[in-house]
């Protein structure tokens, strides 16, 4: 694996790798789970070749928030991609991404203030300049992104559409951990109270896909037993429980087709999960006979 810090020697070395064949882009902020493997794996099995990018996006922090305390284990990261068996590896520096003079912002308005953008403004723009920027540095065929930040898909999806830029985005399923809890690098941060206090927002999607599998679309109905579920703990504070269309992240009446999405803060750490209505169905129709290829088609 070659370790790319400059973006030169990135251009370069993809580059080179795209002559040969397609390449796939596995951009991330580092601190690898099995989430972020899980993207690396299905890279690795579709492409000819493959970069990760490790970079702790400091634009799409706000003053405030966990940039400076983001986990950072470049180390044993670089071990884990290693045995994934992946060919480059990018890891610029700050001042390498964005040079002092540097004054261009991706902007994808609309999408970008609902959900999480919603109560973290500026994220997505940060979000969007920073991915924008990686795709052009390496030029990847395929850029993989987990559904677990499903408002990030909507508005990188939305702002690859909107830019022309000659790149598939390819979301993946939420991985979990086996009592529910989607995985994510800042489920390091919480106490072991908080750890357990953190199953309510699994709790509250698995009670919405019990309603919807008794056949419930509305979505008042589903919203309100969102809500039910989150009272009852109150030490929990909700940011938003919403039923969105996927693509463009407004409110819809009926479930069908929708994206149910939870953020809330468990302690200090601020936890995301959601579900895609459509998943359900076809789950529950055709358990273990598709290919992932066909299921997320
Ligand atoms: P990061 O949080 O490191 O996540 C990198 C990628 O891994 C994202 O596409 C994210 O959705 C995916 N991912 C994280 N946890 C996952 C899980 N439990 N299941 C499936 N996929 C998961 O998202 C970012 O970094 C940044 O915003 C980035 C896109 C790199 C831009 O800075």
């Amino acid at each position: 694996m070659q370790i790319l810090r400059t973006v030169r020697e990135m251009q370069l070395a993809s580059r080179h790798l795209r002559r040969t064949g397609t390449l796939g882009l596995v951009p991330t902020m580092g601190a690898l789970h099995d989430g972020h493997l899980t993207l690396v794996r299905r890279a690795r099995a579709e492409c000819d070749a493959v970069a990760v990018s490790i970079f702790v996006n400091p634009t799409q922090f706000a003053a405030g928030e966990d940039y400076e305390t983001y986990p950072r284990t470049f180390e044993e990261d670089c071990g884990k991609l290693e045995s994934a068996g992946i060919e480059l590896l990018f890891a610029p520096s700050a001042q390498e991404m964005y040079p002092a003079d540097a004054t261009t912002f991706v902007e994808v308005p609309g999408i970008s203030d609902r959900l999480d953008g919603a109560s973290r403004p500026g994220h997505f723009r940060g979000v969007a300049t920073i991915v924008a920027k990686l795709l052009n540095v390496v030029g990847p065929d395929l850029a993989y992104f987990g559904q677990k930040d499903a408002a990030q898909v909507a508005v990188l999806r939305a702002m690859i559409r909107d830019l022309n830029l000659p790149v598939h985005l390819v979301a993946c399923p939420i991985v979990r951990e086996q009592d529910g809890l989607a995985m994510s690098s800042r489920n390091r941060n919480l106490s072991s109270q908080n750890r357990h206090q953190a199953l309510i927002l699994h709790g509250a999607l698995q009670k919405v896909c019990e309603l919807l599998e008794d056949g419930e679309t509305c979505s008042n109905v589903l919203h309100n037993a969102l809500l039910e579920v989150f009272a009852t703990d109150e030490t929990i504070r909700l940011d938003y429980a919403a039923i969105v269309d996927p693509d463009t992240l407004l409110p819809v009446d009926s479930a069908k087709g929708a994206l149910i999405a939870v953020a809330a803060w468990v302690g200090n750490t601020r936890l995301i999960d959601n579900l895609l209505t459509d998943d359900l169905l076809i789950e529950k129709h055709d358990i273990g006979h598709r290919s992932m290829e066909e299921i997320h088609a």
